[in-house]
């Protein structure tokens, strides 16, 4: 695998074997890398979660992290992220994690760039690291894909988290369903009530509120009543079903705030097995430069 783009170009197999690595390096797997790799982690958008796990990750499988920041690169005098790329691999990078405000930023780079990109989530379209990680908490929870009710619920015209992992838990034979505000839909069929939801599914996953992508002013109240996961909608969940939210995530308005850490949430363990998922993805990439 040379780069990490979208959740469409990963087979099933190539998904198992970053799952499996993953726990192998959860339970402490030394990596295979035969040598120290470079790499930069560009981040055009604001993150907390996935810069840092990626750094960590970075650090933990052996790389050298080289400071880039976006705030103060030569982009902001007007040079494409083409000519940025293709300068730091003449300076001897040998991957850049990208995270960019366009949909598909990446094409302009499939050709004449030789360094690998890893997509740390584009515009509106995808967010592989984290959909990869939803899959490893999900694997670690059922040890099984095929025949779970999975429900995503929230922004999912703007969520890449929900496109890249309704491909990759559909293709894996979860049943996925969507709930969100008519308007909020996008491309996909979605049910507007959590009628029937509660009962049937084994993940609940909440999607996080893009204010930013948002022209029209909403309630938070009237959401949180509507489409949240509240208290009492979390006590008609299946005995052994889980919430998953990718984070942040505006309290009370997806969830109400004293289910965030509550018995059922994977949440905080989401971030926790992000590291882990993204020493294997960064792994399986520089272990074939
Ligand atoms: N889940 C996620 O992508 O979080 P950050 O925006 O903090 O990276």
């Amino acid at each position: 695998m040379k780069n990490l783009l979208s959740m469409e170009y990963l087979t099933n197999d190539e998904i198992m074997s970053i799952i499996e690595r993953a726990r192998e390096f959860e339970q402490g797997a030394e990596p295979k890398l035969d040598r120290s790799h470079y790499v930069a982690n560009l981040f055009f958008e604001p993150s907390t979660r996935t810069k840092t796990s990626f750094e960590m990750a970075e650090r933990k499988i052996g790389c050298t992290v080289i400071p880039f920041e976006a705030g103060f690169s030569s982009m902001l005098k007007g040079e494409t992220l083409y000519d940025t790329v293709k300068t730091l691999e003449m300076i001897g990078l040998d991957a850049v994690v990208i995270r960019a405000k366009e949909d598909e930023y990446y094409r302009e780079l499939l050709e004449g760039i030789n360094v690998s990109v890893i997509n740390a989530g584009d515009g509106t379209g995808q967010h592989p690291s984290q959909s990869l990680l939803d899959l490893y908490t999900i694997y670690k929870e059922f040890e099984r894909f095929d025949g779970l009710t999975v429900t995503i619920v929230g922004d999912i015209a703007h969520s890449r988290v929900a496109k890249s992992d309704a491909i990759a838990l559909r293709r894996l034979g979860v049943n996925v369903n969507f709930l969100c505000p008519p308007e909020w839909a996008g491309n996909f069929e979605a049910q507007y009530s959590w009628d029937g939801i509660l009962e049937e599914s084994d993940v609940i996953m909440l999607l996080r509120i893009q204010h930013e992508r948002h022209d029209v002013p909403f309630s938070k109240e009237l959401y949180h009543q509507q489409y949240g996961l509240t208290v009492e909608r979390e006590k008609q969940m299946k005995e052994h079903a889980i919430i998953m939210h990718p984070a942040p995530v505006n309290r009370d308005v997806e969830i109400a705030s004293e289910l965030v850490e509550c018995k059922r949430s994977r949440i905080f363990h989401q971030i926790h097995n992000g590291v882990f998922v993204r020493m294997a993805i960064l792994e399986t990439i520089l272990k074939e430069r």
